[in-house]
């Protein structure tokens, strides 16, 4: 869907939803990572891209203290009075536009700065498919209050704010990568997210240029980072600092990880040591795209999934699936994409391969007896932003 028929729906889809015409309007895009995966609690490194799908809200403003969210892939919509937005206090799916909202109270914008607000959101980013569809709509309401109330805060306090309400809120204990990768994208670029300095850089990316694509392979197998895995993997890699003596694992290279591994036991050694290489093979990846090597990326791609397989243990059957049949069929790179435990895989593919390794993929699934897949490409877009204003009215 193009970014005007997504908005047109948003339009439609308000028209219904809000008491009347919207004041702002704001689209937040989904993402792919194309490296750097469970590095980003960690202090450590990635390298992700804001894509085509996106949410778009509406937001219309109250004149009393009722927020109202409504989505047209969710039936009721979600009421509560400003002083009920907390931790424990909102359910569903609303947990995420309004756990952005009530991490805004930790980027100093207390609740007396709060107006009441209706919001309709309309989203093109599958759920559960490790494409942030929850930092689509969290980046998306974020723009629109920052534009609607003057707040005038940058990507940065507002990633914050959206992770915040992710952990306290939606009660997945993720990191901030989603969210930087949401608001920094630009197109044509891949955003290098720094999680220890907070520094973002863009860093080229024509894959169109080279003859490539980026084919996304949603398994359809959802995954939800409020259980348990992701928490887990999470603790232990702070187990492990912890024990090391470090602030965090960004501290440790590649060259110290037998010392390190010597200090910790079988399972914590092998989340360490895929964060540790997961961290240079980002750099590596930058390094590669600098010069234009796209076989050297996607190696690295596919030894980053042999990583998260193997060391990290957040694939499972239909991803490393997805990715034996992508590179079967004539990618230079394949791994999982996301958190992991389902979601969805990427390829880097010749586009004169695309169809190969799409029918390569779907006929693997039906030999396995796994659901159809869903197959697309994406390319690098741009982040998160107001697209209709409220001065436009
Ligand atoms: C999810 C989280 C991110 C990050 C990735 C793994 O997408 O939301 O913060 O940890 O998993 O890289």
């Amino acid at each position: 869907m193009t970014v005007r028929d997504l908005i047109d729906r948003a339009l439609r889809h308000a028209a219904l939803a809000l008491g009347g015409k919207a004041d702002v309007v704001a689209r937040g895009p989904g993402r792919v990572n194309l490296i750097g995966e469970h590095t980003d609690y960690n202090s450590g490194l990635a390298l992700p891209f804001a894509i085509g799908q996106a949410t778009v809200v509406a937001v219309r403003e109250r004149t009393d203290d009722l927020v109202i969210v409504s989505s047209d892939q969710f039936n009721e919509p979600v009421r509560l009075r400003l002083d009920q937005i907390r931790p424990g206090q909102v359910p569903g799916w609303a947990a995420y536009p309004l756990g952005a909202l009530w991490g805004l109270l930790g980027a100093g914008v207390p609740r007396d700065r709060w107006r009441g607000f209706e919001a309709s959101f309309v989203s093109d980013v599958p759920s559960g498919a490790g494409l942030s569809s929850s930092a689509a709509i969290e980046c998306a309401l974020l723009v629109a209050l920052d534009h609607l109330w003057g707040l005038g805060l940058d990507s940065a306090a507002l990633a914050a704010a959206g992770q915040r309400g992710e952990n306290d809120v939606a009660g997945a204990p993720t990191g901030v990568l989603d969210q930087t990768a949401v608001l920094n994208g630009r197109r044509e670029h891949a955003v290098l997210v720094d999680a220890r300095s907070g520094d973002v850089e863009l860093v080229p990316l024509r894959l169109a240029c080279a003859g490539l694509v980026l084919a996304v392979v949603d398994t359809g197998v959802s995954h939800a980072h409020s259980t348990g895995g992701y928490a887990a993997r999470r603790a232990s890699c702070e187990r492990a600092a912890a024990q090391l003596g470090m602030e965090s694992l960004r501290e440790l290279g590649v060259e110290d990880l037998a010392a390190a591994s010597a200090q910790l036991g079988a399972e914590d050694a092998r989340r360490v040591r895929h964060v540790v290489g997961e961290n240079a093979r980002v750099l590596e990846t930058v390094n590669a795209l600098g010069v234009g090597d796209l076989d050297r990326m996607g190696g690295l791609m596919t030894a980053s999934h042999v990583s998260l397989r193997d060391d990290f243990e957040v694939s499972c059957s239909e991803l490393d699936l997805a990715v034996e049949a992508s590179l079967a069929a004539g990618a230079l790179g394949a791994r999982m994409t996301g958190g992991g435990f389902g979601g969805s895989a990427i390829a880097l593919v010749r586009e004169a391969d695309l169809e190969a390794v799409e029918t390569a993929v779907r006929s693997a699934f039906d030999r396995r007896g796994f659901g159809p897949p869903r197959v697309f490409s994406v390319q690098p877009e741009d982040g998160a932003a107001v697209v209709i204003p409220a001065d436009s009215r």
